[in-house]
This record gives C-alpha cells, sequence and structure tokens, in this order.
C-alpha cells in the first residue's frame, strides 16, 4: 500500500502519520460493519456541554441512484471523489436549545477527526471536502435551517495515486507541508513564539 507518512519533527502516534488524504480509492465497498464503527467513532467525540452538534448524510455505492445524488453536490475540482465507494456529509447543529452554540463547528470537527483516525485505523482512508455546493446539499438532503453543511468525505479503502490521471497522481505524489511549530505555538502574546520546538 501506498504511503505519505506524516514528516513529523517531533514523536507522533502511527495513526497520525499514517493519515493523509488520498484521491485514489479501490474499487472495493465499504463491509457495513465496518461503516457503523466509523460513525460509532464520531458518536465519541468530546463536545461542549456534551451537546453532540453533529449529523452525518451517507451514501454508499450500493446504493448507486443515493451515492449518485451525493457526488452531484461536489464541485468540478472533486470529481475524482465519485469513484469513492463511501460519501459521507457533515452537518453542525448551531443552536442548543434556545442558544448559538459558539463551539458547533469545532466540535464537528473533533466528531470528523475521530472518524478519520477510526477509519485509518480499520486501513481505510478519508478524504475531506469543503469543495461541494452548499446550497444544493441544503436543498436536496432538506437540511433544517440551523443546521449547516460543513465538510463531505470520500472514505474507501486507499488505491494506488499511479491509477490516477496524471494531474490528481501530482497532487497525491507531491510533498506535504505543515507550518513550523513556533509559527502557530505562541506565549505571553500572539504571535510570540513559545519556545516548544
Ligand atoms: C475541512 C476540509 C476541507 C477540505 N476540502 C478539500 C476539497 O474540497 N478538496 C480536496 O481535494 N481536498 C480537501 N481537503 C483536504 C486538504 O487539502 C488536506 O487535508 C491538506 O492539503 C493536508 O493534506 P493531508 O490531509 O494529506 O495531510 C480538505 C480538508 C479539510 C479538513
Amino acid at each position: 500500500m501506498f504511503e505519505k507518512r506524516a514528516s513529523a519533527d517531533h514523536p507522533i502516534c502511527d495513526l497520525l502519520a499514517r493519515r493523509w488524504s488520498t484521491r485514489a480509492f479501490t474499487e472495493r465497498s465499504v463491509e457495513r460493519e465496518i461503516l457503523v464503527s466509523l460513525f460509532e467513532a464520531a458518536r465519541w467525540a468530546p463536545s461542549s456541554g456534551n451537546g453532540q452538534p453533529w449529523s452525518y448524510l451517507v451514501a454508499t455505492k450500493d446504493n448507486p441512484a443515493e451515492h449518485e445524488r451525493m457526488a452531484s453536490v461536489l464541485t468540478p475540482g472533486n470529481a475524482w471523489a465519485h469513484k469513492a465507494p463511501v460519501l459521507a456529509l457533515s452537518v453542525a447543529t448551531l443552536h442548543r436549545v434556545d442558544k448559538p452554540n459558539r463551539t458547533a463547528h469545532h466540535d464537528l470537527g473533533l466528531a470528523n477527526e475521530n472518524l478519520v483516525i477510526q477509519a485509518v485505523f480499520m486501513g481505510l482512508a478519508v478524504h475531506m471536502m469543503a469543495g461541494f455546493h452548499v446550497d444544493m446539499a441544503r436543498e436536496a438532503f432538506e437540511i433544517p435551517a440551523n443546521h449547516d453543511p460543513v465538510a463531505m468525505m470520500a472514505i474507501g479503502y486507499p488505491g494506488d495515486p499511479e491509477s490516477l490521471p496524471e494531474d490528481l497522481r501530482a497532487k497525491d505524489l507531491a510533498p506535504r507541508h505543515r507550518k513550523l511549530i513556533r509559527e502557530f505555538v505562541f506565549s505571553g502574546k500572539f504571535g510570540q513564539p513559545a519556545g516548544l520546538e
């Protein structure tokens, strides 16, 4: 299997190091019990006041019409994701009782990352996507007004980037870059490196 491990400057756990956003998926469908485990992992994410402000819409290739309907809300730049056997849309619940939930997107992100890391653990890959038509998704899936469609996911067993068309292959094979710790971990005041490196 093609690996694109994080070139971490300091030790991190293996699952985090192995996760990356491939565009290449095999045609193997994702077994129902595996898919359920991904959402079980999302379920156990922490959230402010245990508000659990997340929902998911999911479509698998076992139901081609539904999978196609979900794929149709993706932007053309994410056309590669039509091949992923599972597509999902994560949705944030913006209100808790009658108050806005300031951490809704944050907490949805935690649930999403739980799902992603569980997927890596089970030998799958997940590629998150903001590139979709939000209004189209809202209408197609009848998402109520106090819910925000945030990110879609392509889920499946990782394939070989060599099998991708040239432009996508180049993206999948390109080196990964990250800011340095001193560029985002501060002490005393914003922008002042904490010296943790
Ligand atoms: C919320 C979110 C939205 C993203 N949207 C897209 C997208 O629409 N299309 C895409 O190809 N990648 C998308 N990505 C993947 C990022 O480009 C990718 O995570 C980033 O380049 C770092 O690469 P890595 O995940 O392989 O470490 C998205 C990632 C996140 C977390």
